[in-house]
């Protein structure tokens, strides 16, 4: 039996109807509408369409949103000044530098120039830190937005055995953690990994996050495996895939996330969630 289809796109839409209706519980409470400043440093135009996804997100969500459009050229200190006045904005409840950022800018001066507290991605030390050791912080939007799908699907991951493959910054190394911390036993798996065809048999759950077009082959999956393709890759012939083969990976998974249509929705979803909590926490913090 083929097996069950994640709907990443129904879930998201489900979690955004929450979150519109806390957004205007917190507004009609407190006059305060949730301001998300979004960043664009140059015109790569799929970071444009990310941006502006984010933005409409907001929108129709009840909170409100800034995007700043800036030269490719800009000095990496108009940035950091940029940050600064935004962290001072009490107005600016979450901020998002959209990466990569030109060559010439360091992305960790600017990342760690957000104040923890706007920090929506995730991504500053003192948040990937909290994460680390158990302590309240916000959570990079992917990582967050699998662990809504699991939830939402009822996967139980006390002592499964959890197999990661891929350790970035932003979903391998953070899903990693938030998987441990729900009791999973957790492999991270990477490019240098020995035999990961057997390492990814023994999974009850697979998250995938490498970035190789249909690398896991149905054939490396243990029967009734979750699935979590986080890959998002354009062939040649212009099809996106993910960098799970699916059409084999149906066939033996439980359950199995589509690309399109799976973590995708997810990550912007989440991304509003952190933007209503760093409203939420500023309006109870003073
Ligand atoms: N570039 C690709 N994904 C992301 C993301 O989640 N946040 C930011 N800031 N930049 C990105």
């Amino acid at each position: 039996m083929p097996a069950h289809l994640i709907d990443g796109k129904a879930i998201g839409a489900a979690v955004r109807a929450e979150i519109r209706d806390r957004a205007g519980e917190f507004s009609a409470r407190t006059g305060i509408r949730p301001c998300l400043a979004a960043v664009l440093v140059g015109d790569d135009p799929a970071s444009r369409v990310y941006v502006r996804n984010k933005g409409k997100a907001c929108h129709e969500t009840g909170m409100l949103s800034r995007q700043i459009d800036l030269p490719a050229t800009l000095p990496e200190n108009d940035l950091l000044a940029l940050v600064a006045e935004l962290n001072a904005d009490p107005a600016v409840h979450g901020i998002l530098v959209q990466l990569p950022l030109p060559g010439h800018i360091d992305e960790s001066r600017v990342i760690e120039a957000i104040s923890p507290d706007k920090d929506v991605d995730g991504f500053h030390p003192v948040n990937a830190g909290r994460l680390l050791t158990g302590g309240r912080c916000f959570v990079p939007c992917t990582p967050l937005g699998i662990m809504k799908m699991l939830d939402h699907e009822s996967v139980d991951l006390k002592g499964k055995h959890a197999v990661v493959v891929g350790r970035s910054n932003i979903v391998g190394k953070p899903v990693a953690l938030l998987l441990l911390a729900r009791h999973a036993t957790v492999t991270i798996c990477h490019s240098r990994t020995k035999d990961l065809p057997a390492v990814v048999r023994s999974a009850d759950v697979v998250v995938a996050a490498i970035g190789k077009a249909e690398m896991i082959r149905g054939a490396w999956l243990a029967p009734g495996a979750v699935v979590i393709d986080v890959g998002i890759n354009r062939l040649p012939d212009g099809r996106l895939v993910g960098d799970v083969a699916f059409e084999e990976a149906r066939e033996v998974a439980g359950k199995i996330t589509p690309v399109p249509g799976g973590v995708g929705p997810m990550t912007i979803t989440m991304l509003l969630h952190n933007t209503l909590e760093a409203a939420t926490r500023m309006a109870t913090s003073v």
